[in-house]
């Protein structure tokens, strides 16, 4: 082909492509269309291949025309890219939204149970001065123990009943090691519980291998077990909202003397209805452990056990729960079962 003929067909091209993208509407035939001229088999490539052929001074006239149609064609592409953005984004202005429509309601969760009888237990002894403690769920043999005046051969120790994680590592078993570790971060006086999780081996209706505890501690000067059993009776009236008493029941733990087991009134029926469910008849629920701070948890700690005195008591908020909301079975507070959950 003569330069001329080049020329020609080059600006034919040119006009061609302008009528080619003019009706189109859609950025991806816009794209095509550039890529059909100026792709690599596209109409202008082509005759810019034959550029080869012609003597040098031809080639720069056509080349010259050829660069002129290929910035056109790009300016082209650019200007109709632009004009549909613009389009685009006038139609999304123009719409009309209905202001006044109902929003989308979301689903919205809540506190698990737990959380909540663990909020409302905190709160009624933050209430009376208490501070918050926490310790670790993995615990030393010593802190869980030892410290606790549990020795090596205390049937507390039995295998059937601690998950040990190492020779000398257990899962705590309860959480009155927060006592101790609470006392030997700080001189006394104290004053403080402990919510928290913790395992033992066992697993029926109303135990779970895992379970909750929530532990108090108060240590200062002639400490008395009156005020022990205020405290009590003053936590199970304000939690359950009636006028319930406790009884306190002598008993053994290693950590507190004298102990004792707390019992409280039957929330349901009060007085031990025999068809209760609750208290079997008995009028009474268990709720936990308590005594006086024995003197051989403060020589561990490295208090004065002659110029200190204390109590502590270690309830079951899991058995809050159930009495509170008549919950049957401990499985339903640790199964993530919606339909159970969404009732709190
Ligand atoms: N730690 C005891 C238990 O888990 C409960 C307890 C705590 C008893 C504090 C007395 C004082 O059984």
């Amino acid at each position: 082909m003569s330069p001329q003929a080049l020329i020609d067909r080059l600006d034919s091209l040119e006009k061609a492509f302008a009528d080619e993208i003019a009706p189109l509407s859609s950025e991806q035939d816009i794209r095509a269309a550039q890529a059909r001229f100026l792709g690599k088999k596209g109409a202008v490539s082509e005759v810019m291949k034959q550029m080869g052929k012609l003597a040098p001074e031809d080639r720069k006239a056509v080349g010259q025309v050829a660069n002129r149609v290929k910035a056109s064609v790009e300016g082209e592409v650019a200007r109709k890219l632009g004009e549909l953005d613009e389009a685009a984004r006038a139609a999304d202005l123009s719409r009309e939204v209905d202001v006044t429509l109902p929003g989308r309601a979301r689903p919205r969760g809540h506190d698990h149970l737990l959380s909540q009888v663990r909020r409302d237990c905190v709160a009624i002894f933050t209430e009376l001065g208490f501070d918050v403690a926490e310790g670790p769920q993995v615990e030393t043999d010593w802190h869980n123990f030892e410290a606790l005046g549990t020795g090596k051969d205390h049937p507390a120790r039995d295998m059937q009943d601690t998950f040990y994680v190492g020779p000398d590592l257990v899962l705590r078993t309860h959480t009155s090691p927060v006592q101790i570790r609470t006392m030997l971060a700080e001189a006394p006086p104290i004053k403080i519980v402990a919510p928290g999780v913790v395992y033992r081996r066992d697993d029926d209706a109303t135990h779970s291998p895992m379970f909750t505890q929530l532990e108090g501690l108060l240590v200062d000067r002639e400490v008395r077990f009156s005020d022990l059993k205020g405290v009590l009776v003053h936590f199970v009236r304000r939690f359950f909202g009636q006028e319930l008493d406790i009884r306190l029941r002598p008993s053994y733990f290693p950590f507190v003397e004298p102990g004792a087991e707390v019992d409280m009134q039957c929330a349901f029926c009060r007085r031990g209805d025999s068809g209760c469910r609750v208290c079997k008849g008995t009028g009474w629920v268990e709720i936990g452990g308590a005594g006086m701070v024995d003197p051989v948890v403060f020589e561990h700690v490295g208090y004065d056990p002659e110029a200190w005195t204390g109590f502590a008591f270690g309830m079951g908020p899991d058995r809050m729960a159930m009495l509170r909301h008549g919950v049957g079975d401990i499985k339903l507070l640790y199964d993530a079962d919606l339909r159970f959950l969404r009732q709190f």
